[in-house]
């Protein structure tokens, strides 16, 4: 293994190593225990929160693609007290930073969960704008910068001092503008991509291979998306950047650290290779190693646009 230094900081959090795991490809991190040691990762994104217990849609709600997956998940998770009651000591264990993703209907909703996410010790609050706020019809909060804003703010007032890093939808014509409402706003930090709205129909049956007719698409096929949404947001803002979307290997998280990010996460390689997040590492160390880089930190932003 090459000498190369993979410590990261993100929003005055400092990450043992650029690579952390993907919020709903890694549950509470309990199976992926029984395969390695989680200290191994930078960082855990825990399964996205909601404030009451969730029971997710109807299945079918994951189906393969082409290089990908689509997913309807719906946010399957037990609530966020019975996270902090019975996962977070479990997580606590290792020496990885744990980051909660919260998911709303209302700012008051995410205001709740920051208040008891802070008081129970989480090293960072995730806050997924990608669902639909009720009181504005269901539109998503990350489709709007005046919505995304108020989230952002309502978060931040109620984190008492745990970074705040609002995760993007890139299912807008800017995405630029929602990262800069979240900065404005407060925000400590940014993540990006989540899933890109897909459909797959069943030709015989006539029938959307999803229950709930469309869902998320995440893996390799989306990788292209996320360095190109990467790239821009780190020319418009300030902020230190968590990227992911399709990332399988080293030279996948080099790019989207090249684009601007300061970390990235792996979710839907998890899937097929649950030691995933750990060949990443290896390889964008392996890779900074030929680079002649001392840190793998020096990838960030280092790309030369034509
Ligand atoms: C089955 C599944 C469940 C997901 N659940 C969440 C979630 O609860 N909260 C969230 O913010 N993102 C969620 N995501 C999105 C991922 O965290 C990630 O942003 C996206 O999948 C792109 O990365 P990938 O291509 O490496 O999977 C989920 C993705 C998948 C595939």
């Amino acid at each position: 293994m090459p000498d190369v230094n993979l410590s990261v900081n993100l929003a005055g959090v400092t990450l043992n190593n650029p690579v952390v795991v993907a919020s709903g490809a890694f549950g509470f991190g309990r199976e992926y225990n029984q395969f390695y040691d989680l200290s191994e990762l930078g960082g855990i994104c825990a399964k996205g929160l909601t404030l009451h217990p969730r029971m997710g849609n109807p299945a079918p709600r994951v189906a393969e693609t082409p290089m990908g997956i689509l997913n309807s998940v719906g946010l399957e998770n037990p609530g966020v007290d019975a996270f902090i009651k019975e996962e977070l000591p479990f997580l606590r264990r290792f020496d990885t930073k744990i980051i909660a993703n919260i998911s709303g209907n209302t700012p008051e909703e995410y205001g709740v969960m920051c208040e008891k996410l802070s008081a129970a010790g989480v090293d960072m609050i995730e806050v997924n704008i990608s669902c639909p706020n009720v009181k504005a019809g269901g539109l998503a909060y990350g489709t709007r910068p005046e919505l995304a804003a108020e989230v952002t703010e309502t978060a931040k007032k109620h984190a008492n001092g745990v970074p705040v890093m609002v995760k993007l939808s890139p299912n807008v014509t800017d995405i630029t503008e929602i990262a800069k409402a979240a900065e404005g706003a407060g925000a400590d930090a940014l993540s990006l991509i989540n899933t890109i709205r897909g459909m797959r129909i069943d030709v015989s049956t006539r029938r959307p291979v999803l229950r709930m007719n469309t869902g998320g698409l995440s893996g390799p096929a989306v990788l292209p998306v996320a360095v190109r949404m990467v790239w821009e947001v780190a020319q418009a803002v300030k902020l230190p950047i968590l990227g992911m979307g399709g990332v399988s290997k080293g030279a996948d998280a080099a790019q989207l650290m090249l684009a601007g990010a300061s970390a990235v996460a792996v979710g839907t390689a998890l899937f097929t290779d649950p030691f995933a997040p750990l060949k990443v590492r290896d390889g964008l160390a392996e890779i900074a190693g030929r680079q002649g880089l001392s840190a793998v930190s020096e990838l960030t932003g280092g790309v030369k646009p034509w």
